[in-house]
């Protein structure tokens, strides 16, 4: 029997810690081509407004300066050409994603798009990346797959340049009264349901459900992100607490 200490959750299921990898790369690989779409239909359309709320936040210079971000667990560069849009000709963007089907769909739509975006294939816990070499690092909705959330934290505190800052949007929890009700009854009844109809999968959609209802509170998230020896650690909630926007200095 393992170790509690060597265990995790993987949805409600209580696993090994070293199988929760495999199982969250098969969720992406089978949802990868309908990934964006199901965006905007579980979301309605907001996880738009979120990400920008996040590509603000970033604030890449309008002008030639040269400015590095790296989008951690950036899945198919949805959040990456959101900055490369806002920033100037001297915004590089780096998509990092430990899963191949999520990033053959960002290369692709890359391509389409002829934008400059590099893809990496590369585990958030150990980033194949130098050290001190961003401007910024961003992770959206990503943060919650990774097994080892504290190795993740600190790999994105190593690469970011001194003075740079390191911003997380993950899902959060809802605290006001009707409105969890609500989000309770979608969350389990729509969601799946949706993601069937459209990927075939609805098993995927309910790990990302009860993926979300695992996650650590934004406070203790925040803690988690001080640990990783980031500084002025804030956060800020939306939507009622469907999503939190936090932030870090590597100062
Ligand atoms: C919910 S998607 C988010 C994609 C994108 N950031 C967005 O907001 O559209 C989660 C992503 O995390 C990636 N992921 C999971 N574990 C990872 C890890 N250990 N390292 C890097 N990426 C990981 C998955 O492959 C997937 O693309």
């Amino acid at each position: 029997m393992p170790r509690t200490s060597d265990e995790t959750d993987f949805g409600y299921e209580r696993i090994p810690l070293g199988d929760k990898q495999a199982r969250v790369d098969s969720v992406f690989h089978s949802v990868a081509r309908r990934y964006d779409l199901m965006n905007d239909l579980m979301s309605g359309g907001l996880h738009r407004a979120w990400k920008e709320a996040l590509v603000t936040a970033v604030n890449p210079p309008k002008k030639e300066l040269a400015f590095s971000v790296l989008d951690l667990a950036g899945g198919t560069g949805d959040v990456a050409f959101r900055i490369a849009d806002a920033g100037g000709p001297g915004t590089r963007v780096t998509v990092a994603d430990i899963n191949a089907g999520m990033l053959e769909v960002g290369r692709e739509r890359a391509a389409k798009a002829k934008r400059k975006i590099e893809f990496v294939e590369a585990n958030a816990e150990k980033l194949p990346l130098p050290d001190k070499s961003f401007d910024a690092v961003t992770i959206a909705f990503g943060i919650r797959n990774v097994p080892r959330i504290d190795a993740a934290l600190e790999e994105a505190h190593r690469v970011l340049k001194i003075g740079g800052r390191f911003l997380c949007l993950e899902f959060s929890s809802v605290d006001v009264p009707g409105l969890d009700r609500l989000y309770e009854l979608y969350s389990f009844n729509v969601i799946p349901a949706v993601g069937r109809a459209v990927t075939g999968d609805a098993e995927a959609y309910r790990y990302l459900v009860e993926s979300i209802r695992k996650f650590p509170r934004s406070e203790k998230f925040a803690d988690m992100i001080r640990a990783a020896g980031f500084r002025r650690v804030s956060f800020e909630s939306m939507t009622g607490g469907v999503v939190a926007l936090h932030s870090g200095w590597r100062l």
